[in-house]
């Protein structure tokens, strides 16, 4: 049974979409109107847009970044810092996108998961396997092994500020989508090696949301699993229709 007191979490990640001018417009068509108390919904925006969609704030929606450097400042030209984004009223980041995955060393992940932790921020971490682990049955081994590294040197502390993303690469924006079956079954093996890793009880408050090609018609079935507390949405974020039926699901 799902925890009462386990907000669902929604993220909307607009990746490289939009114009600053647009996005406080565009976040207004997503929530207006809808009952939002109930969940946890996050708009994470392109760097350009952060400051511009600020007002929505005020409607209890959060803002979100989509990546932040590993280092806390200095000579790297441009690129961001948390610290920046903390300063622009972001409240989550995102870090370990798949599609920053194949940018970014696989070492710096850490390191920007403590750089969004020690800017006081929350962070929403992804992980999930290629087509090639998902065909060959190695799905557990690849993401446990990424959890494994990328969350090594967490406390409990630092769990309570994270979110965990899982998203089967090749779900992402392909249209393809795991089960709801198979994503509640990796959903749950996630959640019980954050319990044998930390050793506590917070591993059932953690959120452990899925993303990969979420939309209207699918998100109704896999809300009703156990342990999805929510979803990391792509393409659909842009479609205001998609976005609302699919908080709709939660709230
Ligand atoms: P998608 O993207 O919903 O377009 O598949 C999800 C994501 O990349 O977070």
């Amino acid at each position: 049974m799902r925890s009462q007191i386990k907000k669902p979490f929604i993220a909307a990640n607009w990746k490289m979409n939009g114009k600053p001018s647009k996005a406080l417009t565009l976040a207004i068509e997503l929530t207006t109107g809808l009952s939002i108390e109930a969940i946890e919904l996050v708009i994470c925006a392109p760097f350009t847009h952060l400051d511009r969609l600020a007002p929505i704030k005020q409607t209890g929606v959060c803002i979100g970044a989509q990546n932040c450097h590993f280092a806390e400042n200095g000579a790297y030209t441009g690129e961001v810092s948390a610290s920046m984004l903390a300063d622009l009223g972001c409240e989550y980041i995102i870090i370990g996108h798949s599609e920053r995955r194949s940018l970014d060393s696989p070492e710096s992940i850490l390191p920007r998961i403590r750089q969004v932790l020690n800017a006081g921020m929350s962070v929403i971490y992804c992980c999930g396997e290629p087509l090639a682990q998902k065909e060959s049955g190695q799905e557990w081994p690849y993401v446990s092994n990424q959890l494994q590294v990328d969350l090594e040197s967490l406390s409990i502390d630092d769990l309570k500020k994270l979110v965990i993303a899982y998203e089967p690469i090749w779900a992402i924006g392909t249209g393809l989508t795991a089960s709801p079956n198979q994503t509640q079954n990796m959903h749950l093996r996630i959640r019980n090696w954050a319990e044998n890793k930390w050793n506590t009880q917070h591993a059932q408050q953690l959120r452990i949301i899925y993303g990969g090609s979420v939309k209207a018609s699918n998100a109704a079935d896999l809300s009703q699993m156990d342990d999805i507390d929510g979803f990391l949405v792509g393409g659909a974020s842009l479609i205001p229709n998609e976005f609302r039926a699919i908080i709709q699901c939660y709230s």
